[in-house]
């Protein structure tokens, strides 16, 4: 069975100030959790001040992006490994944030799983499709491609995947739980197909996911977590959800 996993993404929220004082508000909430795995990634500018307060805790550390080249002139980027000497273990690739307003295209992601992964951090891959793209019935098209694109020559190893369908992020519509059950089985299949390990792979859910609704989303089969956006903001809310999702 697949350990649930349920990670906190704050996007562009949160001081330094704002994240010690969830983080000492949040880790007496889940301190018995031992059944999930929980990560937070902050924005950059906390992660190191999270990283000293995460110590030795049940809560580990990620980042919302990186860069695919290690060091050099790329004014404003950050490398794998600074990412590693913050403190992190993880970094989110591919959101469709990033892919939107950034221009990530398959191939942007793709150098930067290889890069993140020959470091030593694991990598949760974000794939999604528009709301466009759904009603066109091309749903399991664009899961197929972007995992084509993102994944060319990487092994699972270290890789989480993250379906966040488009329309369902920061919308308070939520994909119903068959909607999110019937793709990731359409992604499991992709990755049983094409790669080695694939019933090790876990597979989350993102899109307006609450401490109300993850309990029915997690008795979903194919669901093994979820990533969180606004939810993940307030520690009691987030905790809710921490809960919620042991099977
Ligand atoms: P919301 O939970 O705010 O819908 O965001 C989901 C998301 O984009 C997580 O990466």
């Amino acid at each position: 069975m697949r350990k649930p996993f349920i990670s906190a993404n704050w996007k562009m929220n949160k001081t330094i100030e704002e994240t010690g004082e969830f983080i000492n508000s949040f880790l007496p909430m889940v301190k018995d959790v031992t059944d999930v795995d929980i990560l937070i990634a902050p924005p950059v500018t906390s992660l190191q001040a999270a990283a000293s307060l995460l110590k030795a805790t049940n809560v580990k550390l990620g980042a919302q992006n990186v860069f695919y080249e290690e060091k050099g002139a790329f004014t404003g980027e950050i490398s794998p490994g600074m990412l590693l000497s913050a403190g992190c273990s993880y970094v989110i690739i591919g959101h469709s944030e990033r892919r939107q307003y950034f221009m990530e295209t398959d191939e942007i992601v793709n150098k930067k799983i290889k890069t993140a992964r020959k470091n030593g951090l694991e990598v949760i891959l974000c794939i999604g499709e528009s709301l466009k793209e759904r009603e066109e019935n091309k749903t399991f098209e664009v899961l197929e491609r972007q995992l084509t694109g993102s994944l060319k020559d990487i092994s699972l190893e270290g890789i989480t995947i993250a379906y966040e369908p488009i329309w369902a992020i920061g919308t308070g519509k939520t994909a119903t739980k068959e909607q999110a059950n019937e793709a990731h089985a359409h992604i499991r299949e992709w990755l049983n197909k094409n790669r080695k390990g694939a019933d090790k792979t876990r597979i989350l859910y993102g899109g307006s996911v609450t401490p109300e609704n993850i309990k029915s989303l997690m008795a979903e089969p194919e669901v093994d977590g979820a990533l969180v956006g606004g939810a993940s903001l307030k520690p009691d809310s987030f905790a809710g959800i921490v809960k919620g999702a042991r099977k």
